[in-house]
């Protein structure tokens, strides 16, 4: 699972203006601020091939990676956060509307990471996330992300996201037509735990 190179392909605020479907995808998704794009720098060992920021709605397209491994190449695509409270409506409306048609229609996409931050309960929206991912058989992964600062919280004080993922996917997992609970990665872009297992799942799909 070696990362070779990468390369970053171009932005894009359209379905129709994606790079043409020649390579499997991964995209990932999650509250704005959740840290998607540093959990792209962390996977490809470069600091910042995608622009982070501590202020939520940093990344407003699609952003094609381009990554080239032992194991075959694939696109690995940052997409815009959702609940940013801040920004205009029209603007959050345009974002959530490409978005969604990529999700639902982009054919070359194998799996959603979705991001959940490890060191509060998963929100209301995180769920709606999932549930609409679900629904619309999208495939999932549910990735945890900032692992480093939950080790800082004191034990008793921690919150288990991970227990109201599972709790919640096996109550709407008839719905959706799942057979197993997607699986679950502890991530930390700062120490890059969780690395390894990820691309490690990645090259498992084995549709590269
Ligand atoms: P949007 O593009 O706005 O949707 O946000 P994003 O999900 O891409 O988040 P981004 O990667 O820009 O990170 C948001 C903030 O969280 C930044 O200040 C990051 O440094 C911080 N952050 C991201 N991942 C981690 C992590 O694993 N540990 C810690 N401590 N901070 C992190
Ligand atoms: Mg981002």
């Amino acid at each position: 699972a070696t990362v070779k190179s990468v390369e970053f392909v171009q932005a894009c605020a359209s379905l129709a203006g994606c790079p043409k479907p020649t390579l499997p995808e991964i995209a990932v998704i999650g509250r704005s601020n959740v840290g998607k794009s540093s959990l792209v720098n962390m996977l490809t060992n470069r600091k910042s091939i995608a622009k982070t920021s501590k202020n939520p709605g940093k990344t407003q397209t699609i952003n094609h990676y381009k990554m080239i491994t032992g194991a075959g190449s694939y696109y690995l695509v940052d997409l815009p956060g959702y609940g940013f409270a801040n920004a205009p409506e029209a603007l959050r409306e345009k974002w959530a509307e490409f978005t969604r048609e990529y999700l639902l229609k982009r054919e070359t996409l194998i799996t959603v990471m979705l991001l959940i931050d490890s060191t509060v309960k998963p929100q209301r929206l995180d769920l709606e996330c999932l549930d609409w991912l679900g629904a619309a058989g999208i495939p999932v992964t549910i990735v945890f992300t900032k692992v480093d600062k939950r080790k800082k919280i004191a034990a008793g004080k921690r919150a288990n996201p991970q227990e109201t993922m599972e709790e919640f996917c096996r109550e709407a997992m008839d719905n959706w037509d799942w057979d197993e609970l997607p699986p679950m990665i502890y991530t930390s872009s700062e120490t890059a735990e969780g690395k390894r297992e990820v691309l490690n799942h990645i090259a498992s799909l084995r549709q590269f």
